[in-house]
């Protein structure tokens, strides 16, 4: 079936930075015939160096590889000191509370703020070039503060998502020998007070690389201090001067690190550098949502994702836009929340993810037709695909009818967008995430020949040739780093790196992400490894055996399935109460995010006679789907209409 079709509006068109499709063309013709020219010349119009790159990339020892070599500057005067001399009264940060309350953070403050920050660090807990900082944060300006303040000083920051658990936040903290954690006591959410820093506590009892920890005050609840560990950032600050002399950088000093999942149950520290990092995020804040001088541009994400990395924090204020971050529930007090910020702050671009439309949808149809929503010029989705009920919704009732959806596909690996519509240039189709990005060579190869594959055949979706934004490595595992990504594709002979996404070309050449293609799985737009999951439950001692597949969700997109077969001499007295016990544990272990929508329990997991379990049987059961599949090669092919029967009588 062919797909609907919608062009960019012509007005917007007019002044959007990629005008057309002949354009989009001529900047990709540019970047394929001199690659390294198409590059060097962004990289020196966009960044301010102190010392100019000698290389523009070094490739010689791929996947290890270096760009814009020789070059020194620090991202965090990229994305407030150089625009102080045009810029400093203008908003930086527009922050929203979840109770409303609102706070307008020029670029002046926000020098003031990350040098005082970065002061702190430095001469209160030694924090040095290089060191390690983990920050677990709810989403408040402390947060941006706090990146960019590791950033001046040179430090390394990891932050990790406020709803991980206190075994999730160890093992980050410990990968990474982090030396000082930065949090709060808590936040708010939904109108109540909840709390972090006890996560913190726990994460730190016993042996712990954390010298210091430093708390800053959002919701004024007690919480219990270590003596010599943990100081009030709100005490400390204050003694802060404004100033702080930036750490000059190389361009590939790293910049952060970001755990994601991955298909062993230890997830990956993902490594991104400074130069090239910086350099995509702002041509991307360009290029895809095109803000303009007085645009207003709000990501819902949170910081603990790299969306928040790349799209709230660094490519907005690499750019000097006006960045909005929220705190709280994006339908809280209800489903019009966003619509109603959107026509308070005036708000140009608006970027979500799939989920969280879906949630708006269901929960507040009607609620976009209340608000002012002229003021809106692009929309922007990102982490699963999405669905065309969703799609139309977005693009009519939020959008008019007069917004580009910009689809963008990338990963944590990528350190931006990908594929993406350009919004004044790209003619759209629902759930499409359209063509490769000017510069990246991005391509759907057959797995087995390294080929193109034909339209409509499904393959591989790969990038071809470095470019600057990509992951410069895993976190104390070069074996991993290789293995992960350069192993499973060979273009010409020579390995590429592979997203881990199924992809077609449809008639026209769009792209169409189908989805991941091994033991990952898209909880609400975030990655979540089965493995991870899987070696959560096997943690309670009831539990002999456990294999978790995804299965297709409402709102999530994917939801958690497990299937677990529980030790012999402990039959299930109550079924309700063995569940809550695995949810128990998957909370301690990981967090709430990986919640199981269906737990289902078992006598035994279709296994090969070599023992490898065929989850694809698995996903076709959760699904409710025949089993179709050739089962004779099982060690017990009668297993599988075991597992139906239970699933079908499973009631919970
Ligand atoms: C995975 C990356 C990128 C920030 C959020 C998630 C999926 C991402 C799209 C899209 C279809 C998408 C892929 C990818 N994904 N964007 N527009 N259409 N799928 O970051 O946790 O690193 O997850 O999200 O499967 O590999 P992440």
């Amino acid at each position: 079936m062919k797909k609907e079709i919608f062009k960019p509006n012509r007005g917007f068109a007019k002044d959007a930075r990629i005008k057309n499709m002949c354009e989009y063309q001529a900047l990709q013709d540019a970047a394929t015939e001199d690659y390294e020219g198409f590059w060097g010349g962004y990289a020196k119009e966009k960044i301010d160096w102190v010392t100019p790159f000698t290389n523009v990339l070094d490739e010689s020892n791929f996947p290890f590889v270096k760009w814009f070599e020789g070059g020194k500057l620090n991202v965090s005067t990229q994305c407030i000191d150089r625009h102080l001399d045009t810029r400093k009264n203008k908003a930086a940060i527009i922050f929203e509370g979840d109770r409303g309350d609102k706070q307008i953070i020029t670029y002046l403050d926000l020098y003031y703020n990350v040098n005082r920050f970065a002061n702190l660090l430095k001469n209160e807990f030694d924090v040095k070039k290089g060191d390690r900082v983990v920050i677990y944060m709810p989403m408040i300006p402390e947060a941006a503060y706090a990146m960019l303040a590791c950033a001046r000083i040179g430090a390394i920051h990891s932050i990790v998502f406020g709803g991980f658990s206190s075994e999730a936040l160890k093992d980050r903290i410990e990968d990474a020998e982090a030396k000082v954690v930065i949090t709060a006591d808590g936040a708010y959410r939904k109108d109540k007070p909840y709390m972090l820093k006890p996560v913190v506590d726990e994460a730190l009892s016993g042996k712990t690389p954390v010298k210091k920890v430093l708390v800053v005050e959002r919701n004024g609840e007690d919480v219990t201090w270590v003596a010599g560990r943990d100081y009030s950032y709100n005490e400390l600050i204050k003694h802060q001067r404004v100033t702080c002399e930036p750490e000059v950088m190389d361009s590939e000093d790293p910049l952060f690190l970001l755990y994601t999942s991955g298909s062993t149950g230890q997830p990956k520290g993902v490594q991104h550098n400074s130069a090239g990092y910086i350099l995509w995020a702002q041509m991307t804040m360009e290029w895809v949502f095109d803000v303009k001088e007085n645009d207003t541009y709000w990501c819902t994400a949170d910081i603990g994702w790299i969306t928040g990395h790349t799209y709230i924090v660094y490519g907005p204020l690499a750019m000097g836009a006006t960045t909005v971050m929220f705190e709280g529930v994006i339908t809280h007090p209800d489903a019009g929340r966003p619509w109603r910020m959107v026509e308070e702050h005036r708000i140009n671009q608006f970027y979500t993810a799939p989920t969280a439309i879906r949630v708006l949808h269901k929960m507040g149809e009607h609620e976009p037709a209340k608000y002012d929503l002229s003021s809106l010029k692009v929309l922007g989705t990102v982490g699963e695909p999405i669905d065309p009920p969703a799609w139309k919704w977005y693009y009519e009732k939020v959008g008019g009818s007069r917004c580009a959806i910009v689809d963008t596909y990338w990963q944590t690996e990528t350190g931006g967008h990908i594929v993406s519509p350009l919004p004044g240039a790209t003619p759209i189709k629902p759930g499409c995430a359209t063509f490769p990005l000017p510069g990246i060579i991005a391509e759907v190869l057959d797995p087995q020949s390294g080929k193109k594959v034909e339209v409509g055949e499904s393959g591989y979706l790969c990038i071809t040739r470095p470019w600057p934004s990509m992951i410069r490595g895993v976190w104390g595992d070069e074996k991993r780093y290789k293995k992960s990504y350069f192993e499973d594709v060979k273009k010409e002979g020579k390995p590429v790196y592979f997203t881990g996404d199924g992809a077609h070309y449809d008639e026209d050449g769009y792209i169409t992400i189908t989805g991941r293609t091994d033991d990952v799985i898209n909880v609400s737009g975030h990655r979540m490894g089965t493995a991870e999951v899987e070696a959560a439950i096997k943690k309670h001692s009831n539990v002999a055996e456990v294999a978790v597949v995804g299965k297709p969700h409402e709102i999530k997109g994917e939801g958690i399935f497990a299937y677990i077969v529980l030790k012999s001499d402990c039959g299930i007295a109550d079924e309700i109460e063995e569940v809550k016990a695995i949810n128990k544990v998957i909370q301690r272990e990981i967090g709430n995010i990986a919640l199981c929508d269906d737990v289902v329990f078992v006598s035994g997991l279709p296994k090969t006679r070599s023992g490898k379990i065929m989850r694809r049987i698995l996903r076709s059961i959760a699904k409710g789907q025949e089993i179709t599949q050739d089962i004779s090669t099982l060690e017990d092919p009668s297993i599988v209409a075991t597992i139906v029967t239970a699933v079908r009588s499973c009631k919970l």
